[in-house]
């Protein structure tokens, strides 16, 4: 793989436009994992907006307790801060940032993609990315939420081992856009989303959430606090929960410490 290529905080900054004021990009070459850092940055008063981005991560972070492998120069690693009023209700929240993620994609002509519940970036059905979302309570009972966002730029064959799923990369559809404006083009739509989303929460997202469903009508496993359920899935509801419909009846199912597979024929 070759050396990291340096990132160009100002060609960010170029990208997001008029956008640029409500962000604070910040880069490490190196960290133990952004979301960590930002967490930590976040308990000292950083704002919403606040944004950071590492070229490599020593103890990258997934959901459920896994580890995210960084790619040296194959990644886009970055975490981003946003405070919501401590009413607000956080459910559906990583469905929006998927779905900002694809928005993104698909502007930078990446065909291709598709979600899996609650928060997997998939191209061609294999995981492209993944979000992990973390909430810490502020110092006036606001939430502090880092959404932690971690997207393949190029394959690395000698770490497919390391890596337990199926995994893509951007580089299958030609080369890659330069990290920078990957970046600005995921926290515009992340603005768009975000702000709506502060507003009204998930239920005005169901209807642009479910073209992108991966597993609609599959066959599905579900694991949630060591209890599994097989049924068939279906759509989302309005706080983002997933419906299987199983023979005893339809269960809802929220996102979180969840694991969903389709079962294979
Ligand atoms: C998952 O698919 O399990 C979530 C992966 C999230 C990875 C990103 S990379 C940037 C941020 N920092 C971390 O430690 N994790 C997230």
């Amino acid at each position: 793989m070759a050396a990291t290529a340096s990132f160009d905080l100002r060609r960010v900054r170029d990208a997001l436009g008029e956008q640029a004021s409500r962000f604070d990009v910040d880069h490490l070459a190196q960290c133990d994992s952004t979301n960590t850092q930002l967490l930590a940055r976040a308990q000292r008063g950083s704002g919403s907006g606040t944004v950071l981005v590492a070229d490599v991560q020593s103890a990258g972070r997934g959901r459920r307790g896994r580890s995210w492998v960084s790619i040296p120069g194959g990644n886009l690693c970055f975490s981003l801060l946003w405070r919501f009023a401590a009413q607000q209700r956080l459910e559906g929240l990583s469905l929006v940032v998927g779905l900002a993620i694809v928005r993104a994609l698909q502007s930078l002509q990446v065909s291709g993609l598709s979600l899996k519940w609650p928060n997997d970036i998939l191209l061609d059905g294999r995981k492209l990315g993944g979000v992990l979302v973390e909430v810490a309570q502020g110092a006036q009972g606001e939430w502090a939420v880092v959404i932690g966002i971690g997207l393949n730029l190029r394959q690395a064959p000698d770490l497919a081992e390391e890596i337990a799923q199926p995994f893509a990369a951007l580089s299958e559809c030609g080369e890659p856009p330069a990290r920078e404006l990957l970046l600005a083009a995921v926290l515009r739509a992340l603005l768009d989303v975000l702000e709506a989303f502060a507003r009204e929460g998930f239920a005005p997202f169901v209807e642009a959430w479910m073209p992108w469903h991966a597993m609609l009508g599959a066959e599905v496993t579900v694991e949630q606090h060591g209890l599994v359920r097989h049924g068939r899935c279906g759509g989302v509801d309005a706080l983002g929960r997933l419906a299987i419909d199983m023979p005893e009846g339809q269960v809802f199912v929220f996102g979180g410490e969840v694991s969903l597979r389709r079962v294979q024929a």
